[in-house]
């Protein structure tokens, strides 16, 4: 397989925009590719390179598996130590990558430039009938903008979700992920709304639930915090933290301040942090593990992280895969953010988005019994029900064989 892609061609329809979608001069969204275009039989390629993406591929590379179809899966290397990769693939089935590209860490540009070039030389070679990408990591966008150039259709998995703040990265990388892609997957109803919002053509646009909460719930009898407390003697009760976000732990002072909360918190209750490396050297130098109840890790395996998750009184965190993990699980999540952009964790879960003034506060209070005043804890979102990689892989199925897929599917 080394021709090069497909062009689509003259027979390429003007995609209609979604129903309410303020389009404004855009009376025919983007030109793309008609299913007669596709070519059936060629190979679907994924592309994962750090964390979260792992735990979103697993079921959808599954539940293609399951059907017989090509694919592959492409590891950018975007994170590369065995605690933030390879311990995914092990746990959660992943097949091996068949290529890593090994692209590791730099400055977004260093970082973007290099995924895109070694993506395009890989595209170019394999010549995929169809790229998967997730979520809303450098590697994500990398891949939409070098695949869309070489007119190979794309899916993005994680769709629509909209913190509506431009400082983030992963704001800017989700965004422009949706307009490159050819089929949009949204585990959300307010997804769907805000790509309909956006122009998105309401035939790309599938609402199939939560692909990382499909690993969740296969894992649930795996996720044993009594096993985990006494390999790792941990204390019986505990608050989880994890901090990675560029906004908490780049800048010193911040750290300073979020390290002198935490300390707070640990005045009350044991907390152990599973460390991301982005964060080791400024928590560090701030002090992060001189409290005699701060317990610092390595990040954890997925199976031990959710055990460790599972068996908390309280989670604080700015991880966007930690509070959809927290919603299903019923454990109190403090998300030390100004916004989410999935406030469905919120309105049907277990989140609450504080500032580390309020930190030690809340966290006295759900000590003293009084949860975090907005647990939903009685509804589930829909479609978090275990069955998104099917539907994800029903959709790809027919439409890598011409069938039209079928509109946007919204919950009971
Ligand atoms: C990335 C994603 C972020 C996601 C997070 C999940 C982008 C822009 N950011 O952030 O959206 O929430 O992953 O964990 O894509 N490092 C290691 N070992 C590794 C990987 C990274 O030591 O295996 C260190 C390096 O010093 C690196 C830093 O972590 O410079 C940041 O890594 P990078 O992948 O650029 O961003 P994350 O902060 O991990
Ligand atoms: N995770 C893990 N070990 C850890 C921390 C996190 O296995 O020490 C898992 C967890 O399931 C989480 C996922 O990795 O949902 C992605 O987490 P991260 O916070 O790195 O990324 P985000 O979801 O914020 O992009």
């Amino acid at each position: 397989m080394s021709s090069a892609p497909a062009a689509r061609s003259g027979s390429d329809r003007a995609d209609r925009p979604a129903e309410g979608a303020e389009a404004p001069g855009h009376a025919a969204e983007a030109v793309r590719s008609a299913p007669a275009d596709r070519p059936g039989s060629a190979e679907i390629v994924h592309i994962v390179g750090a964390r979260p993406n792992f735990v979103k591929a697993a079921p959808v590379v599954a539940a293609l598996e399951a059907r017989g179809l090509r694919q592959s899966v492409v590891h950018t290397g975007q994170h590369y130590d065995d605690r933030m990769s390879a311990v995914f693939f092990r746990e959660l089935g992943l097949p091996r990558p068949d290529v890593d590209l090994g692209v590791g860490s730099g400055s977004h540009a260093e970082q973007t430039a290099a995924l895109m070039t070694g993506l395009e030389r890989e595209f170019i070679e394999r010549s995929p009938g169809l790229v998967v990408v997730y979520g809303d990591v450098n590697s994500t966008l990398a891949a939409g903008m070098v695949a869309a150039k070489l007119h190979i259709p794309v899916a993005h998995v994680e769709a629509g979700l909209r913190s509506f703040d431009w400082s983030m990265p992963e704001e800017v990388n989700r965004r422009l992920t949706d307009q490159l892609a050819d089929v949009c997957f949204a585990t959300s109803p307010e997804a769907v709304g805000h790509l309909a919002a956006e122009g998105v053509a309401v035939d790309r646009v599938h609402l199939v639930g939560n692909p990382m909460i499909d690993t969740l719930l296969a894992r649930l009898d795996r996720f044993d915090t009594a096993a985990l407390r006494e390999r790792l003697d941990l204390p019986g009760s505990y608050v989880a933290a994890t901090l990675h976000r560029p906004a908490n732990v780049d800048d010193p002072e911040t750290v300073a301040r979020l390290v002198a909360r935490l300390h707070e918190v640990a005045d009350q209750i044991d907390v152990v942090m599973p460390v991301h490396p982005r964060g080791r050297a400024s928590l560090d130098a701030a002090g992060l593990a001189e409290h005699p109840r701060m317990h610092l890790l390595e990040p954890l395996g997925y199976i031990d992280f959710v055990a460790l998750v599972r068996g908390a009184t309280a989670v604080v965190t700015d991880s966007g895969g930690v509070q959809e993990e927290t919603t299903m699980l019923g454990v109190p999540c403090l998300t030390l953010r100004p916004n989410t952009e999935r406030p469905i964790t919120i309105t049907h879960g277990s989140n609450r988005l504080v500032t580390d003034s309020e930190l030690p506060g809340l966290v006295s209070k759900i000590l003293a019994g009084a949860g975090t005043d907005t647990a939903a804890l009685a509804a589930v979102p829909p479609m978090w029900d275990g069955g998104a990689g099917e539907r994800i892989a029903t959709v790809l199925a027919d439409w890598t064989s011409g069938v039209p897929a079928p509109g946007p599917r919204r919950s009971a």
